[in-house]
């Protein structure tokens, strides 16, 4: 693909705080003429213009491209990439020269089947933990496959199920139990196949690389927070919060992640012939020291996207560049050194059920912070809840008690019904 102009009409796919970080980020680029978002929310309007269609509308997207002499999409969401809106473009003779920042639907697989991943893990000798995938057939083999780990027990569903696949039961009964269940059609079609793995112990961090395919750059690192209640306790959410830099990812550690796990893969990606140009999202373990692999996914990560934009200095559009050109060897990438955190408010009730369409009001008044709008929707010039996740406030710091302290003040600030948000973001690091 050729270089590209200055006047760059980007298409942004998606509508979580995730989309809105990256739009807030893209349109700082020197690079952008014109940023669109598809379908965006409430705060993706504030830095760009949103277009009413879904992430997984090619048809429409492809109208909207041609019409509007769009130059470069870029893919947040997982969904449209694992349905192959890269192969699509490639595929298509008035689309095939504009460069689609995201994998192939074959390199979408990485997170579209934990099964496919695990397998690629272990021909690439990357370290992630032991595992064997059982099909419905082979119940009793999984029993028995059960018995030889050690308690808790890790199931998988093989396919994508919005980010419930994964139980971790603490006892024998119970896992044989869930097994059962999932094979028998728990997630549907997803759970038709079960990767059963060992537990591991440790903290988790997600690193994120963009890679063209044959060169990557590292981007910075994050922890996020999964779990509703406050110490790590009760449901598992899409995420409440994130922080970068992630203390115990020293240098020292981030090279052990690039020669065992980042290198192996992107060579290993190119090894099997799988086109893949776009972010790489490591979900990682540190193991007693040593870095393995919980999960690939094939986006950026949310929350973690909305403190990982805050850190990055380059312009990422002349990063996406590289990724389309093949050039990312020629480019560099910058990081900001002070900290970065997002705190996310969300709906009472979240992740269970909670109420839509609350007015929220206050956040003109938030000073000093970004405002990532995440759930919302406009009503009437109103902007009104309208998802789990309502907003993310961001903040920076000179290390992150300070940016964490600023993110809990001017998180206050923002009202609405029944808001809720965890107060300890950052505190175990
Ligand atoms: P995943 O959807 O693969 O990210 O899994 C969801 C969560 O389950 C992860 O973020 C981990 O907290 C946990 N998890 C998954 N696999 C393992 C494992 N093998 N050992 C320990 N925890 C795990
Ligand atoms: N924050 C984890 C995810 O985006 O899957």
């Amino acid at each position: 693909m050729k270089a590209l102009s200055d006047h760059i009409r980007l298409l942004l796919l998606g509508s979580g705080g995730r989309e809105h970080a990256m739009a807030w980020k893209i349109a700082q680029s020197t690079r952008v003429e014109k940023l669109y978002i598809a379908p965006g929310n409430a705060g993706t309007g504030l830095v760009g213009e949103n277009v009413p269609l879904k992430a997984d509308d090619f048809e429409g997207i492809r109208n909207f491209v041609l019409e509007n002499k769009i130059d470069m999409v870029v893919v947040g969401p997982e969904d449209p990439l694992v349905k192959g809106i890269y192969d699509y473009f490639r595929a298509d003779s008035e689309l095939q020269e504009i460069p689609v920042i995201g994998p192939s639907k074959e390199g979408a697989v990485l997170e579209g089947s934990k099964d496919f991943a695990k397998g690629f893990m272990q021909r690439h000798g990357i370290p992630t933990a032991a595992y064997r995938t059982f099909t419905g057939e082979m119940l009793e083999e999984g029993k028995a496959f059960l018995k030889t780990l050690q308690p808790p027990y890790v199931l998988k569903a093989d396919g994508l199920c919005a980010g419930k696949g994964v139980l971790i039961l603490p006892t024998l009964e119970e896992a044989e139990k869930e097994l059962e269940e999932m094979l028998g059609g728990m997630f549907g079609n997803a759970s038709s196949r079960v990767v059963i793995e060992e537990f591991m112990s440790g903290i988790e961090c997600s690193v994120f690389v963009l890679t063209d395919g044959k060169n990557y750059v590292i981007l910075p690192e994050a922890k996020d927070y999964k779990r509703i209640g406050e110490g790590d306790k009760g449901l598992n959410t899409g995420g409440m919060g994130s922080v970068s830099p992630v203390p115990f990812a020293t240098k020292e550690w981030m090279q052990k992640v690039e020669n065992r796990i980042i290198r192996p893969t992107v060579e290993g990606l190119a090894a099997e012939g799988i086109d893949y140009k776009g972010f790489i999202f490591f979900g990682l373990i540190n193991v007693e020291g040593e870095p393995k692999v919980i999960e690939y996914n094939v986006r950026m990560g949310d929350p973690e996207t909305e403190s990982v934009m805050l850190r990055i200095k380059s312009d990422l559009v002349d990063l996406f560049e590289g990724v389309a050109t093949q050039t990312l060897n020629e480019k560099k990438i910058e990081f900001d050194s002070r900290s970065a955190v997002c705190v996310m408010l969300v709906s009472g009730g979240y992740p269970e059920a909670y109420t839509k369409g609350y007015p929220i009001s206050g956040i003109e008044s938030v000073e000093g912070s970004i405002v990532f709008h995440a759930g919302t929707a406009l009503k009437e010039g109103q902007v009104v809840t309208n998802g789990g996740r309502v907003i993310a406030v961001s903040s920076y710091g000179s290390n992150k008690e300070e940016a964490l302290q600023k993110s809990f003040q001017e998180a206050q600030k923002i009202q609405y019904e029944k808001k809720y948000f965890r107060s300890d973001i950052g505190a175990d690091l």
